[in-house]
């Protein structure tokens, strides 16, 4: 995990990236590296070679990157001197994915660079290409003998990791036919955010909390990661993926491994990814039966959000105007270990909704006997813990307290952690930390191919019965609401809700 170093910590760095004139590149990549570079957490020798199929220029690849750290750098304001001295170290290199020549040529180059700084590099190899080039590139970058050093050479893999438990054991079985498994990072981008990494320190750096985290005093969980952004410009990959695939079976299932696995006995990655790994094994599996009644499906039609007319799903461009695509997913599942036994575990994740909120609410039991006057509580609400993912970064924790006043008055009140208040620092974007840790070869915030396949395994059952059924009341949820009104009754029939959110 990233633990702020100056460049002398790091090594020479060839940053290979495949699809380099793509959107990822452009919005993410560059500008995390920029960021990097600006917050002096590069290596003082390393290099960017974008590799495309389009015919580029690196001045011109580089008027674009410009452009895309102008738009997305966290730092805003960027200085010509600054980002010309950055974008010096941007090349592009014209090549087919398909082509061993694209290969040869890149490790020809990156020997190059190493004869220059006059020592060897690391040497990462970025997939921001579309998913479909996944399963191509690491046999190239194994004939052309770019994957052999286990210490000096990696391959990162962005999500989607497959398209179900088949394709994703395919792509880690390539994957592991060209690498070892410690040269592998795939991305979740979720596990970057500062956050989400907060989860372990908030568990397991204070005593105070790691006794009440069990079914004794946790009556649900509910996890949240709504978004009112539709799917933008991105229709012809979402209308073949879905909620489930896009959102639970990587970032939702992300979090419910950090909130419900077992204390880690060091920081060691693969330690920590173990426990996580532990979480999934326990989850009980949805049997075919039982998924209309455990997991809610939902697609979003023409609604009103922020004063704004929005279309419906199936209107938006590259979607079929006859789309069974969810746009929205709510589940619930228990974790059968001595831990959870018998705590449902709420997970919803939803386009064209109200606002943007991720977060994880820890909703604990009632108190054993209610020794106070029944007229002291009519606003009673048990104790509740949210873990405020975005946007909202921080902790609040909600329990009752006595009104002022003559009489004994209850009422809820809130106890509230900001990262902005407690912090001086800003939060780095979660692409700054993952490439940080790339570039130093720590691989806690990556799946492992397990638990990739883990995750998978869990939400076959679901897939597979949402495949063979026709959602026949798509649009089921007016864009700029919370979602279908079955979400609201899975956790009604247990007593439990959402957390409401203004
Ligand atoms: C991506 C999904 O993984 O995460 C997108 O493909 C989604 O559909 C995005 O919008 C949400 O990430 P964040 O960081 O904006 O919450």
């Amino acid at each position: 995990m990233r633990n702020k170093k100056t460049n002398d910590r790091l090594e020479p760095t060839v940053f290979v990236i495949f699809g380099g004139a793509g959107d990822l590149t452009w919005r993410k990549l560059v500008p995390a590296l920029f960021d990097l570079s600006r917050d002096r957490s590069m290596p003082a020798d390393f290099s960017v070679i974008a590799v495309d199929r389009v015919e580029l220029s690196d001045e011109k690849l580089r008027r674009r990157l410009h452009d895309g750290v102008r738009k997305f750098s966290r730092q805003g304001m960027v200085k010509t001197a600054e980002w010309g001295e950055f974008a010096r170290h941007i090349h592009y290199q014209q090549g087919d994915f398909k082509e061993l020549q694209t290969y040869t040529a890149l490790g020809e180059q990156c020997a190059k660079l190493e004869k220059e700084w006059g020592v060897k590099g690391h040497r990462i190899f970025y997939m921001a290409t579309p998913p479909s080039m996944f399963g191509e590139i690491p046999g190239y970058l194994g004939k052309a003998g770019l994957a052999r050093d286990c210490e000096w050479e990696r391959i990162v893999v962005e999500k989607p990791i497959g398209y179900d438990l088949k394709s994703a054991r395919a792509l880690n079985a390539i994957l592991a036919a060209n690498f070892e498994e410690s040269q592998i990072f795939r991305i979740d981008h979720y596990l970057g955010k500062e956050t989400v990494q907060n989860i372990l320190a908030f568990r397991f750096a204070n005593p105070l909390f790691e006794p009440i985290w069990n079914r004794r005093y946790v009556d649900y969980v509910t996890i949240t990661a709504a978004e009112a952004v539709g799917v933008e410009h991105r229709g012809g990959y979402y209308d073949h993926a879905g909620a489930l695939r896009d959102m639970v079976q990587n970032h939702l299932m992300q979090l419910l491994c950090l909130v419900a696995m077992e204390p880690m006995v060091s920081f060691d990655a693969d330690e920590i990814r173990n426990k996580k790994v532990d979480v999934l094994h326990a989850v009980r599996p949805i049997l075919p039966g039982a998924v209309h009644q455990c997991v809610v499906r939902g697609q979003y039609g023409r609604g009103t959000l922020h004063g704004k007319i929005m279309h419906g799903y199936r209107q938006e461009d590259d979607v079929s105007s006859h789309s069974r695509t969810e746009t929205f997913a709510a589940l619930k599942l228990f974790v059968d270990n001595w831990r959870w036994q018998g705590v449902p575990f709420y997970l919803r994740t939803g386009k064209r909704m109200p606002r943007q909120f991720s977060e994880v609410a820890i909703q604990f039991r009632t108190v054993p006997h209610q020794s106070f006057p029944p007229e002291s509580g009519r606003d009673w609400h048990p104790s509740r813990l949210v873990l405020s993912i975005q946007p909202e970064e921080g902790i609040v924790m909600g329990f009752q307290a006595k009104f002022p006043g003559p009489k004994m008055l209850l009422r809820p009140v809130e106890m509230r952690f900001t990262y902005q208040d407690g912090f001086a620092v800003p939060s780095p974007e979660a692409y700054e930390t993952l490439l940080w840790d790339v570039m130093s070869n720590d691989p806690t915030l990556f799946m492992r191919a397990d638990q990739v396949e883990a995750a998978w395994g869990l939400l076959m059952p679901v897939l597979e019965v949402w495949a063979e059924s026709t959602p026949r009341d798509f649009p089921n949820y007016v864009a700029g609401s919370w979602g279908p009104k079955a979400a609201d009754a899975l956790l009604a029939r247990e007593g439990h809700a959402w957390r409401p959110i203004a």
